[in-house]
């Protein structure tokens, strides 16, 4: 901001030297021109407030992650494995109850069924090559947090959180992508009222769960599991 007032204020400094500069420049540039800083300077700034509402509006993280849904090395669908087929999400997220990252599964878990099922498809022998040659798929990471964020998944579904609640309704998903905005006011926002997002742990990886009053719930459930998330900055940056 101090270089805004720096600009306007030189505009200033011209325009009141013009009356002492105005003969000369009347043999070398048509007048008009005296008005051409101005122009620049009135440019610059609209430039320079364009330019922060690029970085401030759409490279925010509400705008850059909400959506992004990259390409996988196969076309493996949540909708038909998690939906049609009603997989359980701990069937493959194995940690997620156990350990700060859910982690994606190991191709061992997919040739549970896929040394038998479809082995015709050219994706699946493709996992079939994986778990031969005893290399993991490279699944690209859709959720990423910058490095100095800690996150716990094992604390927020053993508090009752649900998977749906983060991620939306991953069981109708092709292909997953980030719904949350997965910012700081985000996670302080659930932080400070956890009552609305809490059921009980056993219907944590239930999609399409609901109750007629969650709020009400939600109290009883925070107050018997005495559930206190905290926001202390220490919590999440350490
Ligand atoms: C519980 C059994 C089961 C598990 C575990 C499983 N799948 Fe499947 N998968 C299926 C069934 C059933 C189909 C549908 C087959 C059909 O269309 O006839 C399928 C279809 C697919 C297809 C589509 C293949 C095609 O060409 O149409 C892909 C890709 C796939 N699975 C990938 C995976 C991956 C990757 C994993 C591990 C993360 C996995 N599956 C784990 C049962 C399973
Ligand atoms: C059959 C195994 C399987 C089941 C069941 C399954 N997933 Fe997944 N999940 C995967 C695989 C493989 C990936 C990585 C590929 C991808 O992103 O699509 C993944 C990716 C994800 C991601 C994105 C991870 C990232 O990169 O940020 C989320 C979130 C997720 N799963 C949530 C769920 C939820 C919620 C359920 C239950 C409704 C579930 N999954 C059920 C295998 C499974
Ligand atoms: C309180 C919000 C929240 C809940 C509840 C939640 N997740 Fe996540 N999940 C996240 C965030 C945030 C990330 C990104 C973590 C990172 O980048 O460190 C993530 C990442 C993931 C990933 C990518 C691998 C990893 O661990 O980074 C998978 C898979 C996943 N979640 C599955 C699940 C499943 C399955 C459930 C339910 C059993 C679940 N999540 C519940 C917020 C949540
Ligand atoms: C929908 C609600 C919800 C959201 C969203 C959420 N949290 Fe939480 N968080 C909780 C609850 C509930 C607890 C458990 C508090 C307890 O057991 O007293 C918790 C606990 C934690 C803890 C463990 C604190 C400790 O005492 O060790 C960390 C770390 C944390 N959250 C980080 C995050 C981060 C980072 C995000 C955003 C990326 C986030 N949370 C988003 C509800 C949420
Ligand atoms: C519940 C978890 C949580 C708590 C508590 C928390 N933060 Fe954050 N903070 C985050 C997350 C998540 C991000 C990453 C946001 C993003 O990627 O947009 C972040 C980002 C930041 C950044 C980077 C700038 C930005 O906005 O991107 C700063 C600085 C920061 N936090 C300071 C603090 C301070 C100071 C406190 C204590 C008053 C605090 N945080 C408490 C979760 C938390």
């Amino acid at each position: 901001m101090g270089r805004l007032f720096l600009v306007i204020s030189s505009t200033k400094v011209t325009k009141m030297s013009e009356p002492s500069d105005q003969k000369l420049s009347n043999y070398l540039f048509p007048r008009w021109t005296n008005k051409l800083p101005a122009y620049f300077a009135i440019g610059g700034i609209l430039f320079f407030c364009f330019i922060i509402f690029v970085f401030w509006y759409w490279l925010s993280p509400k705008n850059t992650d909400i959506g992004y849904a990259p390409k996988q090395p196969i076309p493996y669908s949540h909708k038909l494995h998690a939906g049609e087929l009603g997989i359980d999400c701990r069937y493959c997220h194995i940690n997620v109850e156990r350990a700060a990252a859910a982690t994606v599964p190991p191709t061992e878990i997919c040739m549970n069924c896929h040394k038998i099922i479809k082995t015709d498809s050219p994706y699946i022998q493709k996992l079939k090559k994986s778990y031969d040659e005893n290399k993991p798929m490279q699944w690209i990471k859709v959720h990423k947090l910058p490095d100095y964020v800690y996150f716990d998944h094992s604390r927020h579904v053993n508090s009752g959180v649900a998977c749906v609640t983060c991620h939306g309704r991953i069981d109708q998903m092709a292909v997953v992508h980030q719904v949350q905005p997965l910012s700081m006011s985000w996670c302080l926002d659930c932080h400070r009222h956890p009552e609305k997002n809490l059921r009980p742990k056993s219907l944590i990886t239930k999609m399409d769960w609901s109750t007629p009053d969650p709020l009400s719930l939600g109290k009883e459930l925070r107050q018997a599991n005495h559930i206190n998330p905290r926001e202390d900055c220490s919590t999440c940056h350490r």
